[in-house]
C-alpha cells in the first residue's frame, strides 16, 4: 500500500511540526484537534515554518502555497480518519486520552489504515490493544523541533505486522527522516538512554560535588555534549523529564529515580524555558569542584554506555541503531558503542567497577561489557 494521505491527530508543537514536513514531502494531510483555536494555533506554527523554508531557501513561494494547499483541518476527528492512509496521533501524552483516540480512529478509519502514536513514553501495546487491528499499530517517535530533527524512532510490538513496518519506514524515508527501529520498551532508545544521563548529572550537582555552571562547561567541552545538561534540562522542559523519569522509575525500581531537586522543582512551578523558571534561575553558587573533570565526565558517560549495553543485551534494537539513535535524537557526536570502542572496554570496566564499590550495585559494568572486555572485543571491528 502506498501512503497519500496522512491524518496528524494533535496540532500542539509536534502534531503541527509532523504536518508541517509531511506536507513538504508530497503528502495530503489533514489535522484534527479538539478546538477551531487549538487548529488555528498548529496552523500559525505551519505558516512560521514555512516561511523559515522560504528564508533558508528550502522552499520557493510557490512550493509554499503548494505545501498550505495540500493541509486541511477539522474538529472532527471521524472526518479526519475516513480516508486517511496513515494516523499520527501526537495528542497529551495521557494513556486515557490516547486509548480514547485510537478506539475512534480504529472505528472510523478504513481497514487498511496504519496507526502510528508519536508518544514519549508510553507503551505501544497499550493503544494497539483497544483496537481490532494491533498488526496496523505501531510507534513513530519523531523529535523536537520536528523540521530541523532528523530522527524517527519506530517502535513495534509483538504484533506490528511486517507490512506495517515496511510502510512507516517508507513513510519515514519519503519525510526524509533517518529511520531507527526498536522495540516497546520504556524509553524507547533516545529517553532510555538520555534521562538517566541527565539525572546522573543532576545527581553530580545535588550532591555538591561541582557547581551547576562547571557541569554545563565540561559536559559541552569534554562529555561531547551538544548543550550544558541543565540548559538542555530547561530547554526539554523540566516536567517532561521528570514524566519521562518516573516511566523508567516504575519499570525499572528505584535506581532511576528521579532526583529530589527535579521533583521540587517542577512541585514549585520550575518547569524550565516554557515557564520562565529553570535550572538556569537557581542561585549561583561558586567552589571548588570536589572531584576532577574527568571523574564527573566519566561516570556520567561510563554509565550512558552501560544502559547502553542493557538495551544491546534486551534486544530492544542494534548497535548501529542505538548509536544513529543517540546521535540524531540528542546531538551526541557519537553514540555510546562508538564512544565505547574509542575510550577502550578496559578503562570503562575498570572505572564503573570502582564506582559500584563507591556508589552501589547500579554502577557495576554490565557482564556483556565485562565479557567483551575480557575477550579483547569491539563493537565495530
Ligand atoms: N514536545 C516534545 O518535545 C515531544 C517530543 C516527542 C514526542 N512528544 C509527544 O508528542 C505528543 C504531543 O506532544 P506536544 O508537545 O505536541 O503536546 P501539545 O500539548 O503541544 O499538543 C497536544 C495537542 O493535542 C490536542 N489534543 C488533546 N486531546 C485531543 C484529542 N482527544 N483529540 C485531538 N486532539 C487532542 C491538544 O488540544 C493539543 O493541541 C505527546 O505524546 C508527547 O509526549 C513530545
Amino acid at each position: 500500500m502506498a501512503v497519500k494521505k496522512i491524518a496528524v491527530i494533535g496540532a500542539g508543537l509536534m502534531g503541527s511540526g509532523i504536518a508541517y514536513v509531511s506536507a513538504v514531502a508530497g503528502f495530503d494531510v489533514v489535522i484534527n484537534d479538539i478546538k477551531e483555536e487549538f487548529l488555528n494555533r498548529g496552523l500559525d506554527r505551519i505558516r512560521s515554518d514555512i516561511l523559515t523554508g522560504i528564508d533558508k531557501k528550502k522552499i520557493t513561494p510557490k512550493e509554499a502555497e503548494e505545501i498550505f494547499r495540500r493541509i486541511s483541518t477539522t474538529v472532527d476527528i471521524r472526518e479526519a480518519a475516513k480516508d486517511a492512509d496513515l494516523v499520527i496521533e501526537a495528542v497529551f501524552e495521557n494513556l486515557e486520552v490516547k486509548q480514547d483516540v485510537f478506539k475512534k480512529l480504529d472505528q472510523y478509519a478504513p481497514p487498511h489504515t496504519i496507526l502510528a502514536s508519536n508518544t514519549s513514553t508510553l507503551p505501544i501495546k497499550d493503544l494497539a490493544k483497544v483496537t481490532n487491528r494491533p498488526d496496523k499499530v505501531l510507534g513513530m517517535h519523531f523529535f523536537s523541533p520536528v523540521p530541523a530533527m532528523n530522527l524517527i524512532e519506530i517502535i513495534v510490538t509483538d504484533q506490528t505486522s511486517e507490512e506495517t513496518l515496511e510502510i512507516a519506514k517508507q513513510v519515514g524515508k519519503q519525510l526524509k527522516k533517518e529511520i531507527v527501529i526498536c522495540k516497546d520498551a520504556p524509553g524507547f532508545i533516545v529517553n532510555r538512554l538520555l534521562i538517566p544521563t541527565l539525572n546522573e548529572i543532576i545527581k553530580l550537582y545535588e550532591s555538591k560535588l561541582a557547581p551547576m555552571e562547571h557541569l554545563d562547561k565540561i559536559f559541552v567541552t569534554k562529555g561531547g555534549m551538544p548543550m550544558g545538561p541543565f540548559s538542555l534540562a530547561d530547554f526539554v522542559g523540566l516536567d517532561v523529564a521528570l514524566h519521562a523519569t518516573n516511566t523508567l522509575w516504575k519499570a525499572f525500581g528505584d535506581d532511576y529515580k528521579p532526583p529530589q531537586i527535579l521533583q521540587d522543582m517542577v512541585n514549585k512551578g520550575f518547569k524550565g524555558t516554557k515557564s520562565g523558571k529553570g535550572f538556569k534561575d537557581l542561585p549561583k553558587e561558586d567552589f571548588e569542584p570536589k572531584k576532577s573533570d574527568d571523574y564527573l565526565v566519566n561516570r556520567v558517560l561510563f554509565l550512558m554506555i552501560n544502559e547502553a549495553a542493557k538495551l544491546l543485551d534486551e534486544k530492544i534494537a542494534t548497535i548501529e541503531d542505538i548509536d544513529k539513535a543517540m546521535r540524531l535524537g540528542t546531538n551526541f557526536p557519537k553514540g555510546p558503542f562508538e564512544l565505547a570502542d574509542e575510550i577502550g572496554l578496559d578503562k570503562i570496566v575498570d572505572f564503573l567497577n570502582e564506582l559500584s564499590q563507591e556508589l552501589g550495585d547500579f554502577y557495576k559494568p554490565h557482564p556483556l561489557l565485562v565479557e567483551m572486555k575480557n575477550n579483547n572485543k569491539k563493537f565495530y571491528s
